[in-house]
Parts: C-alpha cells; sequence; structure tokens
C-alpha cells in the first residue's frame, strides 16, 4: 500500500476529532479568558478608545418597581423594529402595546436619514393605528388626534425613550455619539453623529409632537427592567443577535470620566460594556479557522470577535463552515456523500435557529416535548428530516451518522457559545465584588469580602439565544460554577426581562421626564 493510504487510514476519526477539540474551550482556558477580560474592562474604564468601550451611561438610580407612567418606546438593534407603549404600573408590573416593523437590508446599508425617517415613520403609524397615545400628555391633548394638532399650537410633546442597541458613547441621558455599527448594519452617515438628534431631526421633518428624551443600549433597557420587576438587578445582559452586558459599577472606578463632585466612591453608574467588542485582537479566544473565516467574510472584520463566538447571528455561519469544510474533506468527503446545497453554499445560509431544532431534537424539548423517550436512532431520524428541509439537501444523501456529526457540531458550538458567554459574566460578579475567581477548585488569592455576601444577585437576559436555544442557561451556569464557585453561581438570580428593550427606555424617559427635560403642563 503506498505511503499516503497508510496516512489516510484513520482520517476521518481523526479529522471530526480535531475539529471537536478545536472548538472545546477546557477550564484553564475559561479563566485565563476571564482574566484578559478584566484587564480589558479595566482598560476600557481609564480611558476612551478601546475595542471594549465601557460606556459610562449616565443612568444613576435603578429602578425599585414604583415607578408610574406611560411612555413611548422605540427599539432598534434587535431582529426587528419595535415600537410600544409602556405603561409602568408602580407595582413592579407593566403592560404594553407593540407593534414590530421590518427593518430591510436597503435601510440597513443605505443612507442614514432614510432609516432614521423609517423610524420615525413607524413611530408616526403606530400612533396612527394604535389610537390615542396616553403618554404623559395632558388629557386634553391624549383624546386628539395628533395629525390635527398645528405646529403653531404651543403642546407638550409626547416623550420617548429610544433604546438603541449598537456602542454609542453617551456625553448624557439624551445624548451620544454612534462609534461603530455592529450585527449587519452599515447606514451611511451615521457614524460620529448624535443619534438623538438624528432621530428627533426626523420627528422634526415630519411635524411630529414627538420628543427623544432618553438613549438606552438594549442592556441597560435589561437591566432596569429586570430591577423594575424583581426588586433589584446588577447585570443585564443580552443573548441574542449580537451579545452584550451592561453593570452597576462605581463611579470610582469610572477613571476616565475625570474628577467631578460626583465621582466618587459610592456613587453608581450604568456602565454599558460592549463586550461583545472584547479581544478584537483574539489573543485570548478559542480562534478557529472556521471562526476566522466568518470574521473575514463578516461587515466588519477584525470587530466584535467576542460577539462572533456568541450571538445568535454568528453561531448558525460557524457551523455551516464547519459543515461544508467536512463535505469538502479530502481524502473523502465526511459529510452527506459529499453532496452540498444553494443554501449551504450561501453566505448566512444556515440559521441558528437550524442548531436550536437540531438540539431540540435530540433533547426531546421544545416541538419535540413532551417526551424524551424516543430512542437514539429516532432522534436521529428528526434530525436528519432537519438537516434536510433547512440545508435543502437531497434525502438520499443524508445518513443517521451524518446527522449525528452536525448534532455534534452544533453541541460543541453551542456549548463553546455558552462557555464564553459565562466568562464575561464572571468578570463582572468579580469587578462588582460579588465572586471571587476560581482555577482548579481553588479561589484565587483575592480575600476581600464580597459584597452583599449571602444574598441573592439579580441578572437580566434577554435575546434569543436565552430564550429560545436549548439549555443554554444552564450551560452557561454550569461554566460560571467552575468560575466563581457554587455558592455564589447559586445565588445568581437570572430572570427573562421580557421586554427589556421597551421597558428599559420607558424607565429611562421617566427619569428625563422627571429632571424637567420635557415641557410640563
Ligand atoms: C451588539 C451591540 C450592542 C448591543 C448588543 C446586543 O453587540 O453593539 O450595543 O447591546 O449587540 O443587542
Amino acid at each position: 500500500m503506498p505511503q499516503t493510504h497508510a496516512i489516510y487510514a484513520h482520517t476521518g476519526e481523526d479529522v471530526l476529532s480535531s475539529v471537536f477539540q478545536q472548538l472545546d474551550v477546557d477550564d484553564d482556558r475559561l479563566f485565563n479568558i476571564t482574566m484578559t477580560f478584566l484587564h480589558e474592562m479595566w482598560d476600557g474604564l481609564n480611558n476612551y478608545g478601546h475595542d471594549m468601550a465601557m460606556i459610562p451611561t449616565f443612568v444613576r438610580s435603578i429602578p425599585d418597581g414604583s415607578e408610574k407612567g406611560t411612555f413611548l418606546a422605540l427599539d432598534l438593534g434587535g431582529t426587528n423594529l419595535r415600537v410600544c407603549e409602556v405603561n409602568l404600573h408602580g407595582d413592579k408590573t407593566f403592560s404594553l402595546r407593540q407593534q414590530k416593523y421590518k427593518v430591510s437590508d436597503a435601510l440597513k446599508t443605505g443612507e442614514a436619514t432614510t432609516l432614521f425617517d423609517y423610524l420615525a415613520d413607524s413611530v408616526d403609524a403606530f400612533l396612527t393605528d394604535s389610537g390615542s397615545p396616553n403618554c404623559a400628555l395632558p388629557p386634553s391633548l391624549a383624546r386628539r388626534n395628533l395629525a390635527e394638532v398645528s405646529d403653531e399650537e404651543d403642546v407638550p410633546y409626547i416623550p420617548l425613550g429610544l433604546t438603541f442597541s449598537f456602542p454609542v458613547e453617551q456625553t448624557a441621558l439624551d445624548s451620544g455619539k454612534l462609534l461603530t455599527w455592529t450585527k449587519g448594519f452599515a447606514a451611511k452617515n451615521a457614524i460620529g453623529n448624535d443619534v438623538v438628534k438624528l432621530l428627533q431631526d426626523a420627528f422634526d421633518r415630519k411635524n411630529m409632537h414627538v420628543r427623544c428624551v432618553a438613549l438606552v443600549n438594549d442592556t441597560v433597557g435589561a437591566l432596569l427592567s429586570r430591577a423594575y420587576t424583581s426588586g433589584g438587578c446588577i447585570l443585564g445582559a443580552i443573548f441574542g443577535t449580537g451579545t452584550n452586558g451592561a453593570y452597576v459599577e462605581d463611579m470610582a472606578s469610572i477613571s476616565k470620566l475625570g474628577r467631578s463632585a460626583a465621582v466618587k466612591e459610592g456613587n453608581l453608574m450604568v456602565v454599558n460594556t460592549e463586550w461583545g467588542g472584547f479581544n478584537n485582537s483574539r489573543s485570548a479566544l478559542p480562534s478557529t479557522p472556521y471562526d476566522n473565516k466568518v470574521d473575514r467574510e463578516s461587515i466588519n472584520p477584525g470587530k466584535q470577535a467576542f460577539e462572533k463566538f456568541i450571538s445568535g447571528m454568528y453561531l448558525g455561519e460557524i457551523t455551516r463552515n464547519v459543515i461544508v469544510s467536512l463535505i469538502d474533506a479530502a481524502p473523502k468527503p465526511l459529510l452527506f456523500s459529499g453532496h452540498s446545497s444553494k443554501q449551504l453554499n450561501k453566505q448566512w445560509g444556515v440559521d441558528t435557529a437550524v442548531l436550536s431544532e437540531v438540539e431540540e431534537a435530540w433533547e426531546g424539548i421544545g416541538r419535540f416535548a413532551p417526551e424524551d423517550t424516543g430512542s437514539t436512532a429516532e432522534k436521529l431520524e428528526h434530525i436528519r428530516d432537519v438537516i434536510i428541509k433547512r440545508m435543502e439537501l437531497p434525502p438520499d444523501s443524508v445518513s443517521l451518522n451524518d446527522a449525528d456529526v452536525v448534532r455534534k457540531i452544533c453541541t460543541h458550538i453551542a456549548w463553546r457559545a455558552a462557555r464564553l458567554s459565562s466568562c464575561a459574566v464572571a468578570a463582572v460578579l468579580f469587578q462588582t465584588g460579588r465572586a471571587r475567581l476560581t482555577r482548579g477548585g481553588e479561589e484565587t488569592k483575592n480575600t476581600a469580602p464580597l459584597v452583599d455576601e449571602g444574598k441573592r444577585i439579580g441578572v437580566g437576559v434577554d435575546g434569543s439565544l436565552v430564550e429560545h436555544y436549548p439549555y443554554f442557561e444552564k450551560k452557561l451556569r454550569a461554566s460560571l460554577r467552575v468560575l466563581v464557585g457554587e455558592d455564589v453561581e447559586r445565588r445568581v438570580d437570572i430572570g427573562l426581562a421580557k421586554d427589556g428593550s421597551g421597558v428599559g427606555a420607558a424607565l429611562c424617559a421617566l427619569v428625563a421626564y422627571r429632571q424637567n427635560m420635557v415641557k410640563q403642563y
């Protein structure tokens, strides 16, 4: 037998285990990533201009559930654009009416004014379709059709909170410059501009009696809304199309704020970490060729490195890259007998929802609930069906063995995302004095007493991964336990900040309203 054949004798197995190995992140690596994460947090708190921007949000009070009022909120940055009217009842509960609008790729990548005009039009459509708003308006105005209110009349404006889920360097509660676009947005002439002004100009162009009084990131929204409904929260995190976190920091630690009366120990401010931009150098992150390809072909190469390992926008694409490489494996294909499809060959051709469906089928949950009684073969049949349908492959090209390989790829990629996410959570717990980091079961040297020892640690989360991906939170928690120990992990109360973007924006609008930024009547 020629030498080459001997070398390739076990290639299939070897290639597969090498792929899985590359996608694994062991505990030591997890610890190192967390340490690097902390260093980048500190850099961002000390100076402006870092990729992990650590943005002071000017939100300095955390709701306790007693807040009351009705506000409009506009939410851009997730899968859909949403306009909502949020009614905070003042007893930790709220009600909400909302309308979702699609944001086309043309809007995402066209002129910023066109995008902001579309935002204003959506608010207009919402106000027209959903009847009179009750948003902090005098009853006389609330009953009137706003279209009839003439420009000359001296009427108050409807206060609106904007949830704008991109990196924005805030200079006040109601102003901030866009640093960069993320998540596939690339509208022209927006970077460097004040997004509140861009929106307000659009309202004014349309003579709308709406004033944008507050600007929040979705993570800040998640934090505030979880605090409102549960009575306390130190971290708001999004694991959805993108990933990011905002937490409550001691202002004395935000040294880039310089010296002012407010910047002293004990005064708090919410910081939007923009952790999606952690480790853009990839010195600590476990990059594989599949990740590098995702990055290279993305709209923002070299940026948002952490996000590209974790968030819903990218997990499907990483999976696609792995699958295609196995179809192309030499000397013989390792998937689908070498068949590919239009869907598989297309960038973004595999949605992260496909990974969810594969894992649901395997775990016997979600659409395959209630029982987990199916045999392995039955589960693999389900997975095979998902693959054939979603990857548009000829049925007889997908074997049960292929289904099992794809299942393992999905599991590895999801586990890696959850484990990396736990590094971010652990770093925030450490930074806020809630946890000490442990390495190999040993606590690191820090012996300072913990803040709120023994108490519940509130964390608000939102996004498609935490909401829909099978066991994402469970996986995140398993690695968090490795990093901060069981006692702290058990006290971390992770709760869904459902509608956090809308409620958070409303809560911020309320603060702004109270600060008299809106004309009173
Ligand atoms: C991206 C954005 C960030 C947002 C996150 C989650 O990372 O840059 O601002 O919070 O996505 O939507």
